[in-house]
């Protein structure tokens, strides 16, 4: 059974250490979305990363797409369950900065967390 990196969190109430979604949100309108601020690669990275470290799968770490997770401002935005910690990234060295840190020991990267009040 996978152990939990939440106190608060029973282990049998997990299933992935951690999970970090991605918006990948674009709008047909044209208007500004984290779709336009690399997300797909951020993704991309993250996923090749956490599988090249062995840290994909059940008791690990699931990377997922999402929409719009409705901080735009900020974007591309991603967020990290259970510690509900939102980034911002902006190359592959933030990425890998995450998943090295925070994926991998539980270290919050707080050069690339998303200030409190970005919003919409
Ligand atoms: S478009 Fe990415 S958070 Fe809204």
């Amino acid at each position: 059974m996978p152990s939990s990196p939440n106190p608060a969190l029973p282990a049998a109430h997990t299933y992935y250490q951690r999970h970090i979604f991605f918006c990948l949100n674009e709008r047909k309108n044209g208007e500004d979305a984290c779709a336009l601020h690399g997300a797909q690669q951020g993704f991309d990275r993250c996923k090749s990363k956490v599988k090249e470290a062995g840290l994909a799968g059940v008791g690990k770490v699931r990377v997922n797409k999402a929409g719009c997770l409705d901080r735009c401002a900020g974007g591309p935005v991603a967020v990290v369950y259970p510690e509900a910690v939102w980034y911002t990234f902006v190359d592959n060295d933030d990425i890998d900065e995450i998943v090295e840190s925070h994926l991998k020991n539980g270290q919050v990267v707080e050069r690339l967390v998303l200030p409190a009040d970005v919003g919409r």
